[in-house]
């Protein structure tokens, strides 16, 4: 098949993963509505979604290297269209743990065999442009996000579907989700052994580099300190990321709203509702443009890391992450400095995962890249589900958000320093 095929399996799949995780902020108000539950109760559901995902890409990966990518997705994006589409039947308050098991557990669960194997597939056909193939197989978590809030939000609001309920849209999307994701699956297959683009030779080996005359066995993955150092680097990133993206827009309103109301002399309690609806549409703003680089440097960095490698993107990224966790409180009252923060914070974050993937590759080699790099993700669901319930902790205690930005700091410093430290491992004969 043209190779561009699973390039496109990648860009669906990841697309209907986007779809099921990065706009659920959408849905907290309309459920709370409908049902009665508190902010934490639904939350939990993301948290619950966030952690199933991450850990299925490991047994995710081990199958797609087993039989091949196909299968997983197909099954995977099955489960997950079945899913989220059973949401749609809950029926009034008593069915919360109906809302953990359809959306957490289940669509979770399909989720994650959705999104790993096309990470581990596409760059095999492109051996040539490893990162750039990398980037376009989880383009479509930026995609399917900024698809999703304005599209559950207008179907939400609509008289003749949700009629204030999000129901409908888990029916719906649900349906859609269930073909999207088995399409993508048909996408996808392994390159014969030994595959090649015409015309293309790998390039010799950089003076000095480690000899590796064949890719690592997984247990020699997991044997090696680099692993860690890099599962370590994915935790701190991802906490600080899933952290900031969970909080973004109530950080805004809560600051800006601090800062109109000692403009005009009052408690925040005081001030008109004209004020603070629009205030509320501000920060929308700046999660709007912290998506927006978020989905836009998984292809951008690709295509640089080919050219520069990823050591130095991932310092960059890092290092900056590190400065923008710092200064994003104090810019909270401020809607441009905060979407400049934004618009920074989502461009590392996204960096990541065209970073990871391409950089496991390079140390272990494509032989067992799903499983490798589907144990290097499960960082991601361990570390979204602890910051979540965390910052929500964190602001009932303090009022702000600046302490949980302070830990996100910490973290991401750490993730520097992990970074540096490590390098393209040796085989260990
Ligand atoms: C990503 O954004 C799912 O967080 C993962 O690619």
């Amino acid at each position: 098949m043209p190779r561009w095929v699973p390039l496109l399996g990648g860009v669906l799949g990841s697309t209907t993963c986007g779809l099921l995780l990065y706009a659920f902020s959408v849905f907290i108000k309309p459920l709370r509505t409908e049902f009665g539950w508190t902010a934490t109760q639904v939350g939990l559901a993301y948290a619950i979604v966030v952690l199933v995902f991450g850990l299925m890409t490991f047994p995710a990966g081990k199958l797609s290297d087993k039989y091949g990518p196909r299968p997983v997705v197909v099954i995977g994006g099955a489960i997950l269209g079945i899913g989220f589409y059973m949401v749609s039947t809950l029926k009034g308050p008593e069915d919360l743990s109906k809302l953990y098991l359809y959306y957490g557990l289940i669509a979770g669960f399909g989720g994650g065999m959705v999104y790993l194997p096309p990470i581990s597939t596409a760059p095999k056909w492109w051996p040539d442009r490893r990162s750039l193939a990398t980037g376009l197989t989880v383009v479509g978590l930026g995609l399917g996000s900024f698809i999703m809030g304005p599209l559950a939000t207008s179907m939400i609001n609509n008289p003749a579907i949700g009629n204030g309920s999000a129901l409908p849209v888990f029916k719906y999307v649900g349906i859609v989700m269930f073909v999207m994701a088995i399409v993508a699956g048909l996408c996808l297959s392994n390159p014969p052994a030994g595959y090649k683009p015409a015309g293309w030779n790998p390039p010799a080996p950089k003076a000095g580099a480690p000899k590796v005359g064949r890719d690592f066995t997984f247990g020699e993955t997991v044997k090696s300190i680099q692993f860690w150092l890099l599962y370590a680097a994915y935790f701190c990133g991802s906490f600080a990321g899933l952290m900031v993206i969970g909080v973004m827009a109530a950080h805004g309103i809560n600051e800006m709203n601090k800062e109109a109301a000692a403009l005009a002399g009052v408690a925040v309690k005081e001030l008109p509702a004209d004020v603070t609806k629009a205030i509320a549409m501000q920060a929308a703003i700046a999660t709007s443009a912290l998506n927006a680089t978020n989905a836009i440097v998984r292809v951008l960095i690709g295509a640089i890391a080919d050219k520069t490698g990823t050591r130095i993107c991932f310092l960059v990224t890092f290092i900056l992450q590190v400065v923008a966790m710092l200064v994003l409180f104090p810019v909270g009252k401020s809607l441009f400095l905060l979407c400049i923060v934004a618009i920074i914070i989502g461009w590392n974050y996204g960096a990541m995962f065209t970073l990871f993937p391409a950089t496991c590759l390079q140390y272990f080699g494509p032989t067992n890249q799903g499983v490798n790099y589907g144990l290097l993700f499960t960082s991601w669901g361990i570390a979204g589900f602890i910051s979540n319930l965390l910052a929500g902790r964190m602001f009932d205690m303090f009022g702000t958000y600046s302490m949980s930005f302070i830990i996100a700091a910490i973290f991401v410093a750490i993730g520097v320093f992990c970074l540096v430290i490590s390098k393209k491992p040796a085989i260990m004969e």
